[in-house]
């Protein structure tokens, strides 16, 4: 189910999965990894954290950071999944929540696709199981009629399951993961029979802070998992290495055939994302009025993302202020009213005033 059409190749697969865009590292700290695992784990937690936080082994591979941040918060991450608890991990839109849930799922069981993705939609059957109507028709309940929800494939397996957007999730689907978690047995009354889980079976679920009070995990559900808050980068330069990093991945990926972008300018953009964000200049001066998008991380990195390709495809192949202006008004501006006169303000009180943000102020009024 999981496998790739047979006509796509690897190489031309538009995103691929974390264990398979990084083999090369997974299988270099398998190789070197000489500490304790946990059952059906494929690396130990200490190098499961190393793949996670980047670093050097002994024969001289380097393995990239994936999550940029607090290292006590990827241990406990780590931890927990070797306990019996679930893993949840929480935070504003775009602090990595997806991405290390993925990275997470790939370094300890080499398989980041048992995903199920929460929505108001998602039915029980799609956490549990379902059925192959036609089969189970003709043939009645049976095993090979039974179709394997993404939890009940990791259960079987000794695997990481993972579902995202916990909170979207109506509270009655919510909590058929109780019994699977404090269980860690699924009945099927249809077949008069359970599936229990192998041991290395774990869960990660995301849960965003917008979405608080939407469907609020009940107190019995919260119980079996172990939550972790994924924080909004602390400084300025982290953020901007994030950016960088991740633009530099994505734009080698899509081969956009620009310069790395320069430093400066993803700076401005990051100041301008941290700014909004906070409702206060960086040097704590000037207070300003927030939009209403939620100016996250991860579209600083689509802004970047953006701007470099249009300075590869109609620009002279390096990131300016003209390229970036664009997307970034796009980003900032969600609602054109009341976002409009929050990022008009900005641009007058802040952005004007800033001797080197000269050619940016002109390039977004230009836009604006
Ligand atoms: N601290 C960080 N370290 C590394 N990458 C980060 C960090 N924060 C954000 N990113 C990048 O931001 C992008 C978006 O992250 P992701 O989609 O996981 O966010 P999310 O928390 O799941 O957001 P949402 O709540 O909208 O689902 C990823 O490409 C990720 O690399
Ligand atoms: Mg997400």
């Amino acid at each position: 189910m999981t496998q790739t059409q047979p006509s796509a190749r690897l190489q031309d697969v538009l995103r691929q999965h974390a264990e398979q865009a990084y083999a090369h590292e997974l299988s270099a700290l398998h190789a070197q990894d000489h500490r304790p695992r946990p059952p059906q784990w494929k690396l130990s937690p200490q190098a499961v954290l190393t793949y996670l936080l980047g670093g050097s082994l002994e024969d001289g591979t380097v393995i990239t950071p994936k999550y940029i941040g607090d290292r006590r918060l990827m241990e406990i991450a780590v931890a927990t999944l070797a306990t019996d608890r679930a893993l949840l991990l929480i935070g504003v839109p775009g602090t990595a929540k997806s991405w290390v849930s993925e990275h997470l799922a790939a370094a300890i069981s080499g398989d980041s696709t048992l995903l199920i993705q929460g929505t108001a939609g998602t039915s029980e059957e799609s956490v549990r199981y379902g059925w192959n109507y036609a089969r189970l028709l003709s043939e009645g309940p049976s095993p090979a009629a039974l179709v394997e929800s993404p939890v009940l494939r990791a259960m079987r397996e000794g695997k990481i399951a993972r579902m995202e957007e916990l909170t979207r999730v109506q509270s009655d689907v919510q909590d058929t993961l109780i019994t699977i978690l404090s269980e860690k047995t699924l009945p099927v009354p249809e077949l008069g029979s359970e599936v229990q889980a192998v041991r290395g079976f774990n869960l990660i679920a995301t849960a965003n802070n917008r979405d608080k009070g939407v469907n609020e995990l009940s107190s019995a559900l919260k119980r079996r998992f172990n939550t972790v808050v994924l924080p909004v980068p602390d400084s300025l330069d982290d953020e901007v290495s994030i950016v960088v990093r991740r633009v530099g991945q994505l734009a080698a990926s899509l081969e956009i055939p620009a310069a790395p972008p320069a430093l400066d300018e993803v700076r401005r953009i990051v100041t301008v994302f941290r700014e909004l964000r906070a409702g206060v200049t960086e040097d704590g001066r000037t207070k300003l009025k927030s939009p209403s998008g939620s100016l996250s991380t991860a579209e600083a990195i689509s802004v970047v993302n953006q701007g470099l390709a249009l300075a590869a495809h109609f620009g002279n192949g390096e990131l300016g202020a003209h390229d970036t202006a664009a997307s970034l008004v796009g980003a900032v501006v969600k609602d054109p009213v009341q976002d409009g006169v929050v990022w008009r303000e900005y641009l007058e009180t802040v952005v004007k005033k800033r001797d080197d943000w000269k050619a940016f102020y002109k390039a977004c009024r230009a836009v604006s």
